[in-house]
C-alpha cells in the first residue's frame, strides 16, 4: 500500500490544530505508521525543501519550518501521496478550497499549516530523511473492508 510523508508546520504546532488535521487524516481511512514530534535543524530543512534552493522564499521557509516544533507522520493508503494533497489544498490558503486543510485554517502561503510529499519518489525521499526503518510500523486494522471493500484482504 502506498505511504505518504505529511508534516504539520510549526503554525499547526502553536495553532492547536495537531488533533484537528489528525482526525482528518484519520476520518479519511489513511493508516498512521509513524508520528513524531520533533525541531528540524537547518540541515535538515535545507535537504527537505532542496528543490527550492535559490528561490526568492527559499530563506524565508527555512527559517519558518524550523521556528518551532513540527510534527512528522507517516500516512498510509490506496493513492496516499494524491489523497493527501487534496486533503491540503492549494499552496495558497486564500486559494484553497473550503474544505481542505489550507482552506479551512490558513491565510498565508508562507505559513500553510501542512506539508505532504507530490510525489512517490518525494514519499520516498523524505520518508528516508524523517524515520528510520525501525520507526515505520507494519500492521492490519479490521476495518480494511470497512474502507477497500472486500478485497482488502
Ligand atoms: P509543501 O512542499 O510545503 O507541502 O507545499 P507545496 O508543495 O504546496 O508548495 P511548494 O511549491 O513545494 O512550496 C513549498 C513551500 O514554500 C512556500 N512558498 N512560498 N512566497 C511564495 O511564492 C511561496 N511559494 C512557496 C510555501 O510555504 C510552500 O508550502
Ligand atoms: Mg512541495
Amino acid at each position: 500500500m502506498q505511504k505518504t510523508f505529511v508534516m504539520l508546520k510549526p503554525d499547526a504546532v502553536q495553532r492547536n490544530l495537531i488533533g484537528e488535521i489528525i482526525c482528518r487524516f484519520e476520518k479519511k481511512g489513511l493508516k498512521a505508521v509513524a508520528i513524531k514530534m520533533l525541531e528540524i535543524s537547518r540541515d535538515m530543512a535545507e535537504k527537505h525543501y532542496g528543490e527550492h534552493r535559490g528561490k526568492p522564499f527559499f530563506a524565508e521557509l527555512v527559517n519558518f519550518i524550523t521556528s518551532g516544533p513540527v510534527v512528522a507522520m507517516i500516512w498510509e493508503g490506496k493513492g496516499a501521496i494524491q489523497v493527501a494533497r487534496q486533503m491540503m489544498g492549494s499552496t495558497d490558503p486564500q486559494e484553497a478550497l473550503p474544505g481542505t486543510i489550507r482552506g479551512d485554517y490558513g491565510l498565508f502561503t508562507g505559513n500553510n499549516i501542512v506539508h505532504g510529499s507530490d510525489s512517490p519518489e518525494s514519499a520516498a525521499r523524505e520518508i528516508s530523511l524523517f524515520f528510520s526503518a525501525e520507526e515505520i510500523v507494519s500492521y492490519q486494522k479490521s476495518n480494511e473492508p470497512w474502507i477497500y471493500g472486500e478485497g482488502a484482504n
